[in-house]
């Protein structure tokens, strides 16, 4: 394989046939293909796309490039879940006991954070005691016994798309939508997926800034799940404001225990309805989504949910007292930002917010930062809210000065206060099928 010709080919708005990614895939990960060629190709992607079929192609080199997780074992029908980043986005944390208590397995490796979005893996571990690494046998015997568990990537899984992101980082090549697919796509097959719910958000605090380009993005990956044989779902979801209203570890950690225990904020509780009724949809539990829905709420209101959530916790070496009593660390020093003028909060950008946690302490500047589990924003009004001159808006923790007062500086860029009507839209628009 000559790798100047692949550059050229894709330079020129051609196609590169499975052969030849299959061995740019190989060539990058063993160290025979330097960073700066790939980069070039990346940037030859970037310009001209890539079919479908390259897309797939993409997806299935990278997911073959290191270890995978084989779920066929255990005999029964494994739906994963993506969520494209968010600000404020603890789905995962109520999604999966929700669904696993209705009977869908849920077998999950998540992410930590970097930037203004953070990781599930960061918040289970603002619960004390909660173990993310397991090895594979441990891990699939407790799906076996209560259903779920949600474990770190493993260190050799998809190296591909490890190198591959951290060069599209500092190469200017994120933004491609047949590159975030196959990245996104392969990781949940090599993690063993055999259907996929994907959440694609839009808005400020997403990757995706425009509906059309989500939309984009989301038929791209699902054509990927289907070219693959994996049945895949997704749904557009809005992220111009938070979700919910805490960011930041354990104020996630918490507010995803409220929406277990039947209450929490409406917009978290639709998102997740939306996905976990997909979820239990693919999973063969429900005949459609109504009938998931159903099937749900009966979950949460029982109780079966949070007691599913419980036992989860305690598998996994968690202080479930901690979290029956909903006491999880907070930094210590606590304050509020009062508006500014009085008014409708005719915003609250999601990606200042996400900056301004992550400067509180909540989120990772670099991949070597520390993080601090009790620092975060918890919002006391939402778009749309009336506030007087003064009242607070949101409570702030950190524990730091600086950094209180360094967020505040963030936060203020990111509300905009007016006279506006704002009238609050659908959070999930479309279903991508
Ligand atoms: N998330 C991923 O996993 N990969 C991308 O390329 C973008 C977002």
């Amino acid at each position: 394989m000559n790798m100047v010709r692949i550059i050229e080919k894709k330079r020129d708005g051609h196609v590169i046939t499975k052969e030849e990614i299959q061995s740019l895939i190989k060539g990058y990960v063993d160290g025979s293909i330097p960073d700066y060629q790939i980069s070039a190709w990346a940037m030859a992607v970037y310009f001209n796309g890539m079919t479908a079929e390259e897309t797939s192609n993409l997806t299935l080199a990278m997911a073959e490039s290191g270890s995978k997780l084989d779920l066929s074992s255990l005999g029964k029908v494994f739906v994963d879940k993506h969520s494209s980043g968010g600000v404020g986005d603890k789905t995962t944390l109520i999604i999966a006991p929700l669904v696993a208590a209705c009977g869908v397995p849920v077998a999950k490796m998540s992410g930590r954070g970097l930037g203004h979005t953070g990781g599930t893996i960061d918040k289970l571990l603002a619960i004390p005691g909660f173990r993310v690494e397991m090895k594979e046998e441990e891990f699939l015997k407790q799906i076996q016994k209560i259903g779920i568990s949600v474990i770190s990537q493993t260190g050799n899984m998809v190296p591909a798309d490890k190198k591959l992101y951290a060069l599209r980082d500092v190469t200017a090549t994120v933004d491609s939508i047949p590159l975030i697919a196959s990245s996104i796509m392969s990781k949940k097959i090599a993690a063993g997926a055999q259907a996929i719910v994907l959440d694609v958000k839009y808005g400020s605090g997403a990757f995706m800034s425009s509906l059309e380009d989500a939309k984009e993005l989301a038929n791209t990956m699902v054509a990927i799940g289907k070219s693959l044989n994996r049945e895949t779902v997704a749904i557009l979801s809005k992220m111009d404001q938070p979700l919910g209203r805490a960011i930041g570890n354990s104020l996630e950690v918490l507010e995803a225990i409220e929406i277990l225990k039947g209450s929490g904020p409406q917009d978290l509780l639709e998102v997740c309805l939306e996905l976990a009724s997909w979820m239990l949809v693919l999973g063969k539990k429900a005949e459609d989504t109504q009938d998931a829905r159903g099937i749900l709420e009966e979950s949460l209101q029982s109780g079966s949910a949070w007691e599913k959530f419980l036992d989860f916790v305690a598998a996994q070496g968690g202080d479930r007292e901690s979290v029956i009593k909903s006491q999880l660390y907070l930094s210590p020093i606590q304050t509020v930002y009062q508006a500014e003028k009085a008014g409708i909060i005719q915003n609250i950008d999601a990606k200042k917010i996400g900056l301004a946690a992550m400067t509180l302490g909540a989120g990772r500047e670099t991949k070597e930062s520390e993080i601090d589990y009790g620092a975060g924003v918890y919002l006391l009004k939402k778009t749309g809210d009336f506030v007087q001159a003064g009242e607070p808006i949101m409570k702030l923790y950190s524990s730091s000065e600086d950094k209180i007062m360094a967020a505040k500086v963030m936060i203020a860029d990111g509300i905009t206060i007016g006279d506006h009507e704002v009238s609050s839209s659908e959070i999930v628009s479309t279903v991508v099928k």
